[in-house]
């Protein structure tokens, strides 16, 4: 295995991964790990996908249908250990994990808490730090 090349310039940084120059204000991991893609994870990630791209909100590359100054980035996860009570789709930084998730809920939690920053309480099943 080749060490990878360590850049210290920020200018190339950002040359091979434009997303460090855009607004980002959140990520949005779904797991479709083995358990929850047997109750919908796929679904669930292609209806985040879906709305997010209509609405312009995904970051990623033009080529690909979204957009490169779009503030949340959407990330395809493993098992977070949600297991037996998926899917379970994660946002950060608020450290909300949602449990539960079905494709119809998708629109709920991007216009509510994507959106206007509140939750959606009755999928959201804890908070990090879980204290
Ligand atoms: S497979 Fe999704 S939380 Fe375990």
């Amino acid at each position: 295995m080749a060490k990878a090349k360590f850049i210290t310039d920020r200018g190339e940084l950002e040359k091979l991964a434009p997303m460090l120059k855009a607004p980002i204000k959140r990520q949005v991991f779904v797991c479709t790990g083995k358990s929850c893609s047997a109750v919908g994870g796929q679904e669930v990630f292609a209806e985040f996908d879906r709305i997010l791209t209509e609405k312009g909100l995904r970051n990623g590359k033009v080529t690909k249908g979204r957009n490169p100054m779009g503030e949340i980035v959407l990330t395809e996860c493993g098992s977070i250990g949600f297991c037996s009570i998926g899917t379970a789709v994660m946002v950060y930084p608020d450290g909300t994990m949602y449990g539960q998730v079905q494709p119809e809920d998708v629109a709920e939690i991007v216009d509510e808490h994507l959106g206007k920053g509140t939750p959606v309480k009755r999928l959201a099943l804890m908070t990090l730090p879980n204290e």
